[in-house]
């Protein structure tokens, strides 16, 4: 068979499928969900409200909200199997792969198959936004020595996975602002993940195993990876007077430098600017981080040398900033990101489930043919 297009390295530009999620703009630096600009959703919505408006497609009534977030409290507990099974994993072990193997092992509780049945999908979601935080609280708990602890019921979403993870209740700032985090990572049109959970859910396999496969591709540091490799990347470079010679080293070896560059903004990425402002607030309330000078001064050198090229900060670059200022360990930024980036890969599974084909591209064949077997003692 031959292609009917170019190829084209990393599929740029090809559209994977038709969708209504969200809305890039990467000359302009706009971002939308569901049609409504992202500055405004971070300003005035919740994580839950705009989870039920990605996967729903509009704002939920007062009503709807209420239900909604009663359903994921009630559902936030995870089987003491599951507890038992992540007290058996290294604790040297990275939180992305315990979070990848548990949010699989979900799927050995529930349904093997995907239904595009409103009830189905539902309660697909509620578990799954219910109890993914759980989970990455719990291994951070336990690689610790330590047993996880229950949810608490009169915690809101973003509170009550601050309270687990650090085993006391939120500064309500901060919770608030982690909140926000959670709005601006939920979704991003046809990134990595949310193509290899549309790949995966156009099987119809079950759900749990989409979100296994979709975290397993964010882990990556070319994707959600990137914001833990940032702040390793700060501590190496250590000082404002040491950011020139690093980027230009950087650049001279043609390393990446991590939380730049973009498939598809050509200009900073909007929530850039508004993971900044978080930073900043948090500052003001807990005291200054030197990181913080040395990100501005490397945000000005990259975009000297490099922004004509279209390189600006991504996502990533501030977004490690304002979980270290929490007090929340480098390893579970990109589970952080995960945890929020579930209402994108979900509304995209019921998307996919909506109009389902599975995927099935080509390839350009670049081997040999009608080769001869050669018999091993001959070879
Ligand atoms: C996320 O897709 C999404 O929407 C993802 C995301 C989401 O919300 O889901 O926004 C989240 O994944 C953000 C990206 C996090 N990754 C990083 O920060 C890692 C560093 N960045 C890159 O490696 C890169 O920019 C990518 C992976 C983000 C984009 O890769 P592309 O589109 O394949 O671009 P490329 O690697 O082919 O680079 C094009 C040019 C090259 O220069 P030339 O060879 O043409 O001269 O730009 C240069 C690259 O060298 N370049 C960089 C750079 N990024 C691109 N040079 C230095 N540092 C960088 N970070």
């Amino acid at each position: 068979m031959t292609a009917i297009c170019e190829y084209k390295p990393g599929l740029e530009n090809i559209p994977a499928a038709q969708s209504s999620v969200s809305y890039v703009d990467g000359q302009k630096g706009i971002l939308e969900y569901r049609g409504i600009n992202i500055e405004e959703l971070a300003d005035k919505s919740t994580f839950l409200e705009t989870t039920y408006l990605l996967i729903w497609g509009a704002l939920p009534t007062k009503e709807e909200l209420q239900a909604f977030e009663h359903e994921i409290r009630y559902h936030r507990r995870i089987k003491y199997r599951i507890r038992d099974m992540m007290k058996c994993f290294p604790e040297t072990g990275h939180p992305m792969d315990a979070l990848q193997a548990s949010a699989a092992a979900l799927g050995l509780f529930y349904s093997r198959r995907a239904l595009p049945d409103p009830s189905y999908i539902r309660q697909a979601v509620v578990r799954l936004v219910a109890k993914i935080p759980t989970m990455v609280a719990a291994f951070q708990l336990m690689r610790k020595g330590n047993d996880p602890i229950q949810p608490r019921d009169d915690l809101d979403y973003s509170a009550n996975f601050l309270y687990m993870l650090n085993e006391r209740e939120p500064d309500p700032l901060a919770a608030r602002i982690f909140d926000i985090c959670l709005t601006l990572h939920a979704e991003h049109t046809m990134n990595a993940s949310t193509f290899s959970a549309r790949v995966t859910a156009s099987t119809l396999t079950d759900p749990y195993a989409v979100v296994a496969s979709a975290v397993g591709t964010l882990a990556g540091p070319l994707h959600g990876g990137a914001n833990e490799e940032v702040i390793e990347m700060l501590e190496k470079i250590g000082s404002v007077e040491n950011v020139r010679p690093y980027i230009e080293n950087c650049i001279e070896h043609k390393s990446k430098i991590m939380g730049f560059g973009h498939r598809v903004y050509k200009v900073k990425d909007p929530r850039a600017p508004i993971l900044q402002k978080l930073a900043e607030q948090l500052f003001e309330k807990f005291g200054y981080d030197k990181y913080y000078d040395i990100a501005l001064e490397v945000e000005r050198v990259v975009e000297e040398k490099l922004g004509h090229k279209g390189i600006y900060p991504n996502v990533d670059f501030y977004s490690g900033l304002v979980y270290r200022k929490m007090g929340i360990p480098t390893d579970l930024f990109t589970p952080i990101f995960a945890i929020a980036r579930v209402a994108g890969w979900l509304a995209h599974w019921k998307e996919q489930l909506g109009e389902n084909r599975i995927f099935r591209p080509t390839q350009i064949y670049t081997g040999d043919r009608g080769m001869p077997y050669v018999p091993i003692e001959e070879r």
